[in-house]
């Protein structure tokens, strides 16, 4: 059976050192964290279609590579009228400048191309952990909300100013981090984590 021990070492597959704490915080302090940039690991191309397939993409490389356990995420927000757009693209919608203010104003201007009067959305994590000897276990959290124009608030990332979850009026970029944290798809993604390998 599958389960992560107290005190192992676990590999985050992500060069960005912001993805630790949230991670250390989701899944308790109980492990030694170490990410793939600490390690010099090269950065895999997510080529996959769906996020679970880029997350065992990069948790499988890093495993293989570290030879340690190892976590990787992938996450974005789907549009139903743009057949689930941008989806594995979320990032890169922003350009190399990250800037969200272009990806949200792209989101509006191919509703309007479309012509769409629905504005469902949800947003998707997958999680997955891989094991140097080749095992992955993958798990995806989501929360389905529907898109508002102009964007409204200024707190939380990416695409947080135009989704407001379907539990609630603000937006996910007006709304508390707390209640944010309380309902959103990297939540849900952890708990079915924990369910799965810890508890
Ligand atoms: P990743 O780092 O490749 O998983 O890219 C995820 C992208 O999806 C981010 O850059 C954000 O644009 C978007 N995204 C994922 N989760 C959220 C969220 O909770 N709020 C807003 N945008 C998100």
């Amino acid at each position: 059976m599958l389960r992560l021990i107290n005190g192992m070492t676990l590999v985050i597959a992500t060069h960005n050192p912001g993805k630790v704490p949230e991670i250390a915080a989701l899944l308790g302090e109980n492990y030694r964290f170490v990410t793939a940039g600490e390690l010099n690991l090269p950065e895999p191309d997510e080529t996959e279609a769906t996020f679970t397939g880029n997350a065992m993409l990069k948790a499988r490389h890093a495993a293989a590579l570290s030879s340690e356990v190892a976590i990787a995420d992938d996450s974005g927000m789907s549009v139903a009228a743009l057949d689930g757009a941008p989806g594995v693209f979320s990032a890169r919608w922003a350009g190399p400048a990250k800037d969200f203010s272009i990806a949200m104003k792209k989101v509006e201007t191919r509703l309007e191309e479309v012509g769409a009067t629905d504005r469902s959305a949800w947003f998707t994590s997958a999680l997955a952990v891989a094991w140097p000897d080749g095992p992955c276990v993958v798990v995806e959290g989501r929360v389905d909300g529907t898109l508002t124009f102009p964007p409204r608030g200024d707190r939380g990332f990416g695409y947080d100013p135009i989704f407001v979850p379907e539990t609630g009026e603000l937006t996910f970029g007006e709304m508390e981090p707390a209640a944010k944290d309380a309902i959103s798809h990297r939540a849900r993604a952890f708990a079915r984590l924990r369910a799965a390998l810890i508890d």
